[in-house]
């Protein structure tokens, strides 16, 4: 779909797509009501739809999937508890210590394998308060990334996501999937998204990823965890008043943008083995969805995203030795073409 103004190729994220016409109308002519006193009719429905399709009891919708990991965290512990988390994680390395700042918990960080953790290494991750003499901070919540974007857009093997739920239940905690992008796991892997969840006590979707919406995220659980997530939103200044105009972007995404995203990821894997023949450096194993890192020399990165950018073609630099690419809604076949002949001009 080339529903895109201008003529780069942008490759950034996922996070750049632009409301097509289809969803600005639904838009425009979506009922709304006070978010806040609880009548928007369509914010309703999109919380309900998504509770329904994680096979969850309540959804809350949030302005992102910050804010979401956010009251996720903070309905779910207290502050003095410890969260446990893949080391390259978003709500560890991308929400600005948001775990610390607003829900008071430490993190226990767990190296994972192409972002993927081991629910053994998860198992001694957990630490409780009771029985350490008051040294340890209490592990009371598991976040688990599902697809990890750090690990390269990687999904879940489902044995793995219900042996860690399993863990996690079995050590007192509760379980989190920061699912932003659990819809491309779901479509990658064959497998229900009710089903991914179906072990876990919370989830967080965001819409406004591969799912081409313009703003917003989704929490489901539990109706009583949904209630204290609620509170923790207003408090965090996140009660949105006509927001059903963005929860009709987020409803027309679940019609019409799911099954897509079957395009992004056969986009991605040709990017990825064009760059891999040409001699970049790329782990075809991590290359499961609609991302690709590409290593390239130490310090070049940014010198890379550069010559790629004078040629139209946008892309972001990880660390200095590692650039990312996201195929989504608005790349075409002819803008992953483009995108092979400015990696092969940038040898
Ligand atoms: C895995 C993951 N979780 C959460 C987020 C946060 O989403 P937002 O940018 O809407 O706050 C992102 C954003 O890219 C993400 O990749």
């Amino acid at each position: 779909m080339r529903e895109y103004p201008g003529g780069r190729v942008d490759l950034r994220s996922d996070t750049v797509t632009q409301p097509t016409a289809g969803m600005r109308e639904a838009m425009t002519t979506a009922i709304v009501g006070d978010d806040v006193l609880g009548d928007d009719p369509t914010v309703i429905q999109l919380q309900d739809r998504l509770a329904d399709m994680l096979g969850k009891e309540s959804g809350l919708f949030v302005s992102s999937g910050t804010m979401c990991n956010a009251t996720a965290i903070r309905a779910q512990t207290e502050p003095g508890d410890e969260i446990i988390t893949e080391a390259h994680s978003h709500i560890y390395i991308y929400e600005g210590g948001g775990f610390a700042a607003l829900s008071g918990v430490s993190v226990a960080l767990v190296e994972g394998l192409n972002g993927i953790m081991n629910p053994e290494d998860v198992r001694s991750a957990i630490r409780k308060g009771d029985g350490s003499l008051g040294h340890f901070p209490n592990g009371s919540m598991v976040c688990v990334e599902n697809t990890a974007n750090r690990g390269g857009g990687t999904c879940y093997p489902l044995e793995t996501m219900d042996e860690i739920a399993r863990v996690s239940t079995k050590n007192n905690c509760t379980s989190h999937i920061d699912g932003a992008r659990i819809f491309n796991a779901s479509v990658a892997m064959g497998v229900e998204v009710a089903r991914i969840a179906e072990h876990y006590d919370s989830v967080s979707i965001c819409l406004s990823k591969g799912l081409g919406a313009p703003v917003g995220s989704v929490l489901v659980g539990s109706s009583q965890m949904i209630e204290r997530a609620y509170r923790w939103r207003k408090m965090f200044g996140g009660g949105m008043r006509q927001s059903g105009i963005l929860a009709a972007a987020g409803l027309y995404a679940l019609d019409n943008n799911i099954e897509r995203l079957r395009d992004d990821h056969y986009r991605a894997r040709r990017l990825a083995e064009a760059v891999s023949e040409m001699g970049y450096n790329v782990d075809m194993n991590q290359v499961q969805t609609n991302m690709v890192y590409i290593g390239c020399e130490k310090g070049s990165a940014e010198e890379m995203v550069s010559k790629l950018s004078d040629q139209g073609v946008d892309t972001l630099t990880i660390d200095d030795s590692s650039i990312r690419a996201v195929t989504h809604l608005h790349i075409t076949d002819e803008d992953v073409d483009r995108a092979i002949e400015a990696f092969a001009a940038s040898r």
